[in-house]
């Protein structure tokens, strides 16, 4: 085997600490992680250690200069097998290595991503949840790890995998608010990489949000102000007069897996769907005309989040209630029951965990 992983294992597992009726994201981890280091060049030294704190230098250029990239995966068991199974994972293998690009740092060889993934969830699976809407959320992510202060890309670097059990991310309707101040993303720059300082960046105007009471923010392009980006830290979908519309991804909007994957279930299910810019003008008079049926958003987190009503320069637009929606809740079911293997794998998305 080219990378060899060292396996040690934890003493004590937190799995009494999981409360799976009751779970926050994010917050419990489970036992074990994955970690290989790059050094001269090479990816090397993969292993399976217990979850847990890393002794690092405060100088780690990661923390400084913000080369630090993630993503965001599920895993869930199939109800056909009761066994572990991935969603897509080779799509998160290739965002990720595109982000690195971007940032650049080295490509992780898709080898040593998925056999780390593998072999944790094998090792966790206690760890997923089955409650509906539930998974074990993976992190796998990647930071600069040169002591060094000057301004440079670095030569060293750490990939690590974690994960949690989860539940819904967004467990009600949101309210969002039109961005009219801060800019997500611009042309030529990082947002369509899953960089560490794309979502830092969006903390404070998120925050401002807040504290006027929306949940969070749609993000237009920075050059106009007048085409939708993203909302949140999800993808955007408009429904207008039947027809699913959703922003093309281009270098200032990422490329979401649970994006691409309801475009592909909805045209399957007859909806026509449309990838074209659309501008908070065209979605305000839709709404005038009565026409803007739903609007929601995706993520790998969030599933997919209805959307209640959005505010754009001081004027409250409310949408139908959740209950009378045609394509959200269908989308949100079509995509639940295809990442549990409760509906036939028609794209054949679904990867079944290697057991070791
Ligand atoms: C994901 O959907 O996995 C995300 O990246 C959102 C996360 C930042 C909560």
């Amino acid at each position: 085997m080219k990378y060899p992983i060292s396996v040690e294992l934890t003493k004590q597992s937190r799995l009494a600490e999981v409360d799976f009726d009751n779970l926050i994201f994010g917050r419990v981890m489970s036992d074990h992680m994955f970690v290989a280091d790059y050094i001269d060049g090479e990816w090397t030294d993969c292993r399976i250690l217990p979850y847990g704190p890393m002794p690092m230098s405060p100088a780690i250029m990661g923390l400084h200069y913000g080369q630090a990239i993630f993503e965001g995966m599920k895993a869930n068991k199939s109800t056909k097998t009761g066994e572990p199974i991935l969603f897509r994972p080779e799509l998160h293998v290739e965002r990720l290595n595109r982000s690195a690009k971007r940032l650049a740092m080295p490509e992780i060889p898709a080898e040593i991503f998925l056999e780390g993934v593998h072999r944790l969830v094998d090792l966790d699976r206690d760890f997923i949840p089955q409650s509906e809407g539930s998974a074990l959320y993976l992190r796998p992510h990647m930071f600069a790890t040169d002591a060094y202060l000057g301004v440079r890309a670095s030569d060293t670097y750490r990939f690590v995998i974690m994960s949690c059990p989860v539940g819904p991310y967004y467990p009600k309707p949101v309210k969002i608010k039109v961005a009219e101040k801060y800019v997500r993303a611009f042309p030529g720059g990082v947002g369509f990489a899953k960089a560490a300082g794309n979502y830092a960046a969006t903390l404070a105007p998120a925050l401002e949000a807040k504290e006027q009471g929306f949940d969070q923010i749609l993000w237009l392009d920075g050059k106009e102000f007048k085409y939708l980006q993203e909302c949140g830290t999800m993808n955007i979908f408009v429904v207008i007069d039947g027809k699913v519309i959703t922003p093309p991804t281009t270098d200032a909007i990422l490329a979401g897996i649970t994006r691409d994957s309801l475009i592909h279930l909805l045209k399957d299910k007859g909806f026509e769907v449309e990838e074209r810019n659309i501008s908070i003008q065209e979605v305000i008079e839709a709404h005038q005309a009565g026409k803007l049926d739903e609007m929601f958003g995706s993520g790998t987190a969030a599933v997919i989040s209805h959307i209640s009503d959005f505010s754009y320069k001081g004027k409250n637009f409310e949408l139908s209630p959740i209950q009378g929606r045609k394509v959200g809740p269908m989308a949100k079911k079509l995509i639940q029951d295809y990442k549990v293997d409760a509906v036939e794998d028609t794209f054949n998305w679904l990867l079944p965990v290697r057991t070791t």
